[in-house]
């Protein structure tokens, strides 16, 4: 191949392969500090804070289906009712019992690369 080929090829490959980069740890952390804290313990963010109730990221982390979990949270109870996901319809019309947040497709995939430095190792 000459260079403007290789060139060429590389033009297709990039941005394919920056679309399918991970997500960035630092900027889950913050928003799952900012926005999941309130409820859940997010590693060792909030160890003795969190609702008793809510699973912690670290045990919701050890299951064998978390990425699908949070991969879908936003629809997955309790969340549809302050959780805003955009061009995404409401799941309930039920007035929110707490402060509503919005996460984008790209804010999922920066929680779920936090979550995964949650993972036993
Ligand atoms: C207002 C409280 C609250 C906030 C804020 C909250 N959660 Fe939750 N979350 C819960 C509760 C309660 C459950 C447990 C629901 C159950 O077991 O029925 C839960 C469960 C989950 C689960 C497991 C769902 C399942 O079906 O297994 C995931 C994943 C999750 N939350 C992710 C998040 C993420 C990510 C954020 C922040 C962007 C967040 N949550 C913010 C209360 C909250």
């Amino acid at each position: 191949m000459n260079r403007s080929a290789v060139a060429f090829v590389l033009g297709l490959l990039l941005p394919l392969s920056a679309s399918r980069a991970q997500g960035d740890v630092a900027a889950g952390r913050k928003l799952a500090v900012q926005h999941c804290a309130r409820c859940h313990v997010v590693g060792d963010h909030n160890p003795y804070g969190g609702i008793g109730s809510t699973p912690s990221f670290q045990l919701l982390a050890r299951r064998a289906d978390y990425l699908e979990r949070f991969q879908t949270f936003f629809e997955r109870r309790p969340h549809p009712v302050y959780v805003r996901v955009p061009d995404t319809e409401r799941l309930t019309d039920l007035p929110s019992f707490v402060a509503e947040f919005t996460v984008t497709p790209n804010n999922i995939e920066d929680l779920i690369a936090f979550v995964e430095t949650l993972k036993p190792k």
